[in-house]
């Protein structure tokens, strides 16, 4: 069996929602001290929906396909929901990753929330519904 899935290496060859969104509503980014990878996630919300979202990671190919996998999971979605993304289902999205790969998702998941949390602490009066 091949050591990454064909989604896996298609979301690191043509990555979805690469790049930064200037007037972003939240902002998130995180890093792994053992690895070095960085992941920034940026994200518009309107009405609790949200638009659009990008990233820029500077990191191994599995933190490249696991935010365009998390950014493609939680595009057009109700922020309660994109709150609740695991990095377990982004990496069964991408039809698993090595063990040894999965501290890669866990930034994708990290990222985002990050990014939630930002919005949340802009937006203080979108509390109610959002974070349980
Ligand atoms: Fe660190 Fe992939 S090796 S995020």
């Amino acid at each position: 069996m091949a050591l990454y899935s064909e989604k896996v290496m298609d979301h690191f060859r043509n990555p979805r929602n690469v790049g930064i969104i200037e007037d972003a509503d939240g902002v998130g980014e995180v890093g792994n001290a053992r690895c070095g990878d960085i992941m920034k996630v940026y994200l518009k919300i309107e009405d609790d929906i949200i638009t659009d979202v990008k990233f820029e990671t500077f990191g191994c190919g599995s933190a490249i396909a696991s935010s365009s996998m998390a950014t493609e999971l939680i595009k057009g979605k109700p922020v309660s929901e994109a709150m609740r993304l695991t990095n377990k289902a982004v990496a069964e999205a991408l039809d698993g990753l090595p063990d040894y790969k999965m501290h890669c998702s866990v930034l994708a998941e990290e990222a985002i929330r990050g990014a939630l949390e930002d919005y949340y602490n802009k937006h203080p009066e979108k509390k109610k519904g959002g974070i349980a």
